[in-house]
């Protein structure tokens, strides 16, 4: 008989990039769910906390005022205002409305930054470990991530030095990510600016994803946005899915040079329009209102890090940095790989992960989603309790290594 099937041809363009690692650990940890086993899931990288009420009303209230219309691509008028206006009440940096945009997530802001950005074969820079995302959005344009690594010892410190020898006539664009997005580190105001001026000099772009610049426990909250001299080469791309708790409602933003920013714009009026309607009036209550919601939540979060990272130490054989930031532990696990000495069979942290979720139950993203084969990322945005059942199943298992 005839098969049926259809045979389908994607485009070289898709075939370059994967499924992101994290999103695929959530699909793994749901499937066992589904199967009625109780898994820890530290794999989720977003906030346990709910929606502010007050965001959550003002979303209410622009569905019920029927602000139900496109609007336009980039955002409206006034939330762009109030990104800005944010932005500079807690940076003192200076952006006009139209030097920022809205887009579905901070995500969507990088995706369309990078494509407006990077041409086929320029090369962009990016320190390990890194967040999934940035090398399948750069190989999906055309462009070659270069990677940069640095070292778990000196707390994933990545210097203008650093950068600078990575450099080439081909870099196009430099990304940062601090607080970072698995190790938690958070880059030095100082290297920061050093790397912005370097980029100017260089006439190199930089982004910068400060999608967790709220969530720093360092006492040291800085945003290269403040950096006025570096500001033609620099985008800033914020988020406030972290910060008030919205990953669901998709909203983020680029601040940046507005050349840039309209490419975007023409670019999100070609492709997904405008973000949600009602999740702009939501934004802009969330933005332009008490900032006490971001501040209870940090403290929260600095109470779950302690816990967990003390936790982590405590089981023979893990080491583990004090993330500065964000809310993921990031420990190395390598001790128990059979080349070190390890006797369990494992020789990864992908083998780590997978054994984890299968013998222990516990969900966590392992470190080659990030580069890194020595650690494993835990998102520690979740109860006490659920933490203290994680680590007590994670030190069982890990004494059987
Ligand atoms: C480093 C980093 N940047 C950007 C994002 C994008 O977040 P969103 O698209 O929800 O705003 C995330 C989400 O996990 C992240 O970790």
């Amino acid at each position: 008989m005839a098969s049926t099937a259809t045979e389908v041809t994607l485009t070289e363009r898709i075939n370059r990039i994967e499924v992101s690692a994290t999103m695929a650990v959530s699909a793994d940890a749901d499937r066992l769910r589904s199967a009625g086993v109780d898994v820890v899931d530290f794999g989720a990288g977003e906030p346990h906390y709910a929606t502010p009420q007050h965001i959550k009303d003002a979303a209410i209230a622009a569905i019920h005022n029927n602000f139900s219309k496109y609007t336009a691509a980039g955002g409206t008028a006034e939330l762009r205002d109030a990104i800005v206006t944010r932005h500079a009440d807690d940076f003192a940096s200076e952006y006009k409305r139209e030097e920022t945009i809205a887009c579905v997530g901070g995500k969507h802001a990088l995706f369309n930054a990078i494509s407006v950005l990077v041409e086929h074969g320029d090369e962009v820079i990016i320190p390990v470990p890194y967040w999934v995302s940035f090398k399948d959005m750069v190989r999906y344009v055309g462009g070659v991530p270069v990677m940069v690594q640095t070292d778990e010892l000196q707390g994933f410190r990545l210097t203008a030095a650093m950068v600078e020898a990575a450099i080439t006539p081909k870099t196009k664009l430099i990304i940062l990510n601090s607080p970072s997005n698995p190790s938690g580190a958070v880059m030095n105001p100082e290297d920061m600016t050093a790397i912005a001026r370097l980029a100017k000099e260089r006439r190199i772009w930089l982004i910068s994803d400060e999608c967790y610049v709220y969530l720093n426990y360092t006492g040291k909250t800085f945003s290269l946005g403040s950096v006025l001299d570096a500001k033609e080469r620099v985008l800033i791309a914020g988020s406030l899915s972290k910060t008030y708790a919205m990953t669901g409602w998709r909203l983020g933003f680029m601040l940046g040079p507005a050349k840039v920013i309209s490419a975007m714009a023409k670019l999100q009026s070609q492709s997904t329009s405008n973000p949600t309607s009602i999740v702009q009036k939501a934004a802009v209550a969330a933005l332009g209102s008490s900032q006490d919601c971001v501040a209870e939540m940090r403290v929260g979060y600095v109470t779950l890090r302690d816990h967990v990272v003390a936790g982590l130490r405590s089981i023979p054989g893990v080491t583990c940095n004090m993330p500065g930031g964000a809310f993921y532990a990031f420990p190395n696990i390598s001790s128990f790989f059979t080349q070190n000495g390890g006797k369990g069979g494992v020789s990864s942290a992908s083998e780590v992960a997978s054994r984890l979720l299968r013998e222990a139950h516990v969900a966590v993203v392992p470190g080659e989603a990030f580069g890194t084969e020595q650690h494993v990322r835990i998102s520690y945005a979740t109860s006490k309790a659920e933490i203290d059942r994680g680590l007590k199943r994670m030190a069982e298992f890990f004494q059987k290594l």
